[in-house]
């Protein structure tokens, strides 16, 4: 639970009251550009960085107050990897069931069955420093699960992944809070937050700017829009003169396509259509497009979260 955070860096806020709570098997998702104070936030959770105003409590443990009672029940899986690239993922794992004073035969046991379900096999006996991408991150985030932590921080856990490694972090998001673990999670990919995320804190330049569940996010801010695409010109005209007097109706002649906000669901997309259809126009495709969270994202910053920013990175 965080209440009011902020943080400032001289002259830099990075972080300008933030508040949210994340119960037992919920996933936040943090969503915000490049600088918006994601990691900040989760530094200052995770005890990584003190808190200049407002507080934050973790499983009742106040992060200022008792930060090594906070530490014993988080895990975090930063944005720079803390594995020694030498060591192998078993003897990673080993040096941070070590760190938490496991006792030896619960280590054992415990690296083996997280080398399992992980499907790390393949690669856990040799050094981290012959692996992908994708099995390094994987074993960033197993690492952070040592010692089964009750609040998990994934700091942008699948940025540079390809699709399949991203499903795979996804999948093992999903089934950690399905536990019951509590799971923060930044991100700057829309589709991530909306496929993993409970509820959604979208911050820029250190403020909240919106939240919500993805499905209220969307809903505020966009509406459905039909796309009908006509087979001709002359199809385009004839249903720009059938549907002038209607609202929420945009023309784009170089795809010879006729747009329509929808307000009133599937029943007023099939009304469009058949009047066109029943003034014989020729419609060669059509689709109704859902709001995105992109949608959301450009309307409450005014700019795209997975522009290419991130590239000077
Ligand atoms: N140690 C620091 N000293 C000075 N400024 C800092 C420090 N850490 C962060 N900042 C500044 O605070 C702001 C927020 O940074 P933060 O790393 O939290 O952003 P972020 O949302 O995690 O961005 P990214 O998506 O690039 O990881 C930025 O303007 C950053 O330059
Ligand atoms: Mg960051």
């Amino acid at each position: 639970m965080a209440n009011a955070l902020a943080k400032r860096f001289g002259e830099v806020v990075a972080v300008d009251d933030v508040s949210f709570t994340v119960g037992a098997s919920e996933v936040l998702g943090l969503l915000g550009p490049n600088g918006a104070g994601k990691t900040t936030v989760v530094r200052m959770l995770t005890t990584l960085s003190s808190i200049d105003s407002g507080s934050a409590s973790i499983a009742g443990h106040d992060v200022a107050d008792d930060p090594d009672a906070v530490r014993r029940v988080i895990g975090l899986a930063g944005q720079s990897a803390a594995v020694d690239e030498k060591l192998s993922a078993r003897e990673n794992l080993e040096l941070f069931a070590r760190l938490y004073k496991l006792a030896k035969p619960i280590r054992r046991r415990r690296i083996a069955d997280l080398i399992e379900r992980f499907d790390m096999g393949e690669f856990a006996d040799r050094p981290a420093s012959t692996y992908s991408g994708g099995q390094r991150r994987r074993l960033d985030i197993v690492a952070a699960l040592v010692a089964e932590p009750l609040a998990l921080f994934l700091d942008e856990p699948t940025t540079g992944l390809d699709p399949r490694s991203r499903a795979e972090v996804w999948d093992a998001v999903r089934s950690l809070a399905n536990e019951g673990t509590s799971i923060l999670l930044t991100t700057q990919y829309l589709d991530e937050a909306d496929q993993l995320a409970d509820q959604i804190l979208v911050i820029d330049k250190g403020r909240t700017v919106a939240t919500g569940t993805p499905e209220s996010l969307k809903r505020d801010v966009g509406r459905d829009v039909l796309e009908v695409s006509l087979l001709t010109d002359d199809d385009l005209q004839s249903a720009r003169r059938l549907l002038a007097s209607e609202e929420g109706v945009s023309i784009d002649p170089e795809d010879c396509r006729i747009d329509f906000s929808i307000t009133g669901g599937t029943r007023q997309s099939l009304d469009v259509l058949r009047r066109l259809e029943d003034q014989a126009v020729n419609i060669s495709d059509f689709q109704l497009r859902r709001p995105t969270l992109d949608d959301v994202f450009l309307a409450l910053t005014g700019s795209s979260a997975d522009e290419p920013e991130e590239i000077s990175r």
